[in-house]
């Protein structure tokens, strides 16, 4: 009704934004403007200086574990709470939608923004996100899903090709958006800045359509990154509803005349603006009134949630936890100026910043000597902070090192080089060890980094960026307050030349061929049986846990059913703790070249000391299937495939299989370039197979499997070629007419 008595141009106007964070009005409708702002980790909403309106500045709000940290606690409920308590500071500061979460897959650890996106793993990802959704949606703010898609680096982001064959866009890249669209249905989608096989993802329908709209069943809107529309007219063609930022009217014009002049089907704009109007009502009808929210509580919930996303790496000889009344040097200036979220678009000011050091001094009857050991602004060396630092740890019974990346060295907008730490941290590292055997180092940085000194320190606690309270939360596990309970979201390979994209990330010319295919991540490591620093899902706790008595609710299945998979996971020590048990399936070896192992479920359980809980995990269709491009859809081939049960991808403890027979019988197409091997492998054809090659004197039955070997891949137009006058092409259309009966 409100579209038909809307003008062209308030029609095409409404298809671009208000400024950097609105939706335009139409006051004489009644249709509201609303507000958007970054996330995803925290609220960042920009204001004008009062007195210097051309100035701006971010109001404060509670700076969450960014995106690599939230999925390093694989806590699904936790992720949800941080959507909830996001959605409420939210509502507090009048913003109707949140721009997060931020799924794109990790496909090298040089990507300058993996701080703010999730995993490696789509599974991971996407059950992240739709938790994240389902939270920050639950408290009437909405949220937008980004950036849809494929856009895996930061170098030349906004002109580069995102090259990927369909099989691995569909399974990797697209599967950590399609759970999260399906299942919480995020109010919108934002579209990426880069280009998908050669066209822009703000104007590709492939993506925005066909994929998003018709197959996902989107039902919000779809806005651009910021900056990424190239061609508006064709944007909204292929379904990018809302262009942001404004563009001053420049491509409200466009829109205006491109209907005018028949090149815009007047329709198709009006379906692009009831998606912006049906989510505009919907959070003005969810906008509450006057609320606010109690920054403490906030802020304890920030520590908490980073307590549950560090991940220990090392605790040899249980160095950790340290005792309360040891006398302990702290080295490393991120101890007294935390490093705790990542830079670019999604960098907030927080409430209030704990710093490690302070939360140390305050332990009654800790011995706590300090020393900055490098200057965090720059990578050169500085003798005498070392020296300084050396002195300080040489008497110590143990020296906490607080190292990791500096904010240059990680951020929106352009990539690492290299996975290292700044010179000055590693010379700290290997001075300090060179006169104290007990060093723990706690690590602040987004994405994996190479330890060459892992071998000289007892302990290693990941920390990650893990927001405001990450200083507390530290304190919290060194000193066993906490029990640490995070797993790796990513793998952290040994060197960078390790990596799967090493030989083609960045590509160039703009164009970026993702040449290793499904082969990201643990899928890489394992299929080329590559030594990582550490796994996928590998995380210590200061717990034991032992898993037993893994059982399937059947030993075979068809596709369209469900299988259940439980096993026993018993604390055997006398400390409460968490444990996060992965589900990995391995599928027959055949045609298809597939992973060895691919996550397909995880649970995280609390256990007190000595307890035993039993775990169950539902695979569905899609926990067996690849996506299968001849027939364009997920497609599970029979066989055996074996189940994965362990506290790592690398730390199986228990295994067991399970027989999936498919419902789905595709028939298969042959041609003149089919080969003889296609027959005799199809069960429906093998006699038809056997009489064709006892036209050209092949008796199957006799031959050896090497003979065979050779014309295994015989096509079957050779055989007019070699059979004489045995066979003619008349013959071969025969026999293809009755194989594809
Ligand atoms: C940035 C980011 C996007 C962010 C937007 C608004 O370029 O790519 O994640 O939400 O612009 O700041």
């Amino acid at each position: 009704m409100i579209v038909k008595k809307m003008t062209l141009e308030e029609k095409a106007g409404l298809c671009s934004g208000l400024g950097s964070w609105h939706t335009k009005p139409v006051e004489r409708l009644k249709v509201p403007s609303i507000r958007m702002s970054d996330g995803p980790h925290g609220l960042r909403k920009e204001v004008k200086l009062k007195d210097d309106p051309k100035k701006t500045q971010t109001v404060k709000a509670t700076c969450f574990p960014s995106g690599s940290a939230l999925a390093s606690s694989w806590d699904k409920s936790l992720i949800n709470q941080v959507g909830k308590a996001l959605g409420e500071e939210c509502q507090a500061e009048d913003v109707s939608i949140i721009l997060g979460p931020a799924v794109n897959i990790k496909r090298s650890p040089l990507c300058g923004r993996n701080f703010e996106y999730y995993s490696e793993d789509p599974y991971l990802s996407s059950r992240m996100a739709a938790n994240y959704i389902n939270g920050v949606q639950s408290q009437g703010v909405g949220t937008s899903l980004k950036h849809f898609a494929a856009n895996n680096q930061e170098c030349r982001r906004m002109s580069a090709s995102s090259n990927i064959d369909e099989r691995t866009l569909r399974e990797i890249y697209l599967s950590s958006f399609e759970y999260a669209v399906k299942e919480a249905k995020p109010w919108t989608v934002m579209c990426s800045y880069n280009r998908l096989n050669g066209e822009y993802a703000s104007q590709n329908k492939y993506l925005l359509t066909d994929i998003l709209k018709n197959e996902w069943k989107f039902e919000g809107f779809v806005m651009s990154d910021w900056g990424a529309v190239d061609d508006r007219v064709k944007g909204l063609k292929a379904g990018l509803e809302l262009e942001m930022p404004s563009t001053n009217d420049e491509n409200t014009k466009r829109i205006v005349n491109a209907v005018k002049t028949g090149e815009l089907d007047e329709k198709v704009l009006d379906g692009a603006v009831e998606r912006i109007l049906r989510i505009v009502f919907k959070t003005a009808e969810n906008k509450k009134k006057n609320i606010s929210y109690d920054k403490k509580a906030h802020h304890n919930f920030a520590r908490s949630a980073a307590e549950e996303c560090m991940v220990l790496l090392k605790n040899e000889g249980d160095i950790l936890p340290l005792k309360k009344d040891a006398n302990i040097a702290v080295i490393g200036e991120f101890a007294e100026k935390p490093r705790y979220q990542g830079g670019g678009s999604s960098h907030i000011t927080p409430v209030k910043l704990d710093t490690a050091l302070e939360e140390m001094r305050k332990i009654p009857k800790l011995g706590v000597s300090y020393a900055k050991g490098y200057e965090i602004e720059t990578d050169e060396i500085d003798e005498n902070l070392i020296n300084e630092a050396k002195n300080t740890a040489k008497d110590a019974e143990t020296t906490v090192i607080f190292a990791g990346l500096p904010d240059r060295y990680e951020s929106e907008g352009y990539d690492r080089t290299s996975m290292s730490i700044p010179e000055n941290q590693l010379r700290l590292i290997n001075e300090i060890c060179s006169i104290q055997k007990n060093v723990v180092v706690v690590l602040s940085n987004g994405s994996p980094i190479e330890m060459p000194w892992i071998q000289n320190v007892k302990g290693v606690l990941e920390a990650y960026l893990t927001g405001q309270a990450s200083g507390s939360a530290v304190t919290d596990i060194l000193f066993g307050d906490v029990n640490p309970s995070g797993k790796l979201a990513e793998t952290y390979p040994k060197k960078l030349s390790d990596t799967p994209c090493y030989l083609n990330y960045e590509g160039e010319a703009d164009e970026v061929y993702y040449g290793e295919g499904v082969f990201v991540g643990y899928r890489y490591y394992d299929k080329k049986e590559i030594e990582p620093l550490f796994p996928f899902g590998f995380g210590l706790s200061y717990s034991e846990f032992e898993y037993s008595d893994i059982k399937l609710s059947s030993e075979s299945i068809k596709d369209s059913e469900n299988l259940v998979v439980s096993v026993k996971i018993k604390n055997v020590s006398g400390i409460k703790g968490k444990e996060v048990a992965e589900l990995y399936v391995g599928a027959p070896k055949g045609n298809v070249i597939r992973p060895v192992k691919e996550l397909k479920g995880f649970e995280k359980i609390e256990l007190e000391p000595h307890e035993e809980k039993t775990v169950k995990f539902t695979l569905d269709k899609r926990s067996f299937a690849y996506y299968d491009v001849s027939i364009k859809d997920w497609r599970v081939l029979n066989g055996t495939y074996e189940i994965f049960v362990g506290s790592s991808s690398r730390d199986i403890r228990l295994k067991s299989k399970v027989d999936v027979l498919s419902e789905v019988n595709i028939k298969k197409k042959y041609t003149r370039n089919s080969t003889v091997g296609d027959i005799l492998s199809d069960p429906n054809n093998k006699e038809i197979g056997k009489m064709l090659l006892s036209k050209i004197g092949m008796n199957t039955e006799s031959m050896g499997t090497d003979a065979l070997g050779m014309s295994w891949d015989l096509v079957l137009r050779a055989f007019v070629s070699f059979s004489g006058d045995e066979f003619k092409e008349a013959d071969l259309q025969n026999l293809l007419n009755q194989l594809n009966r």
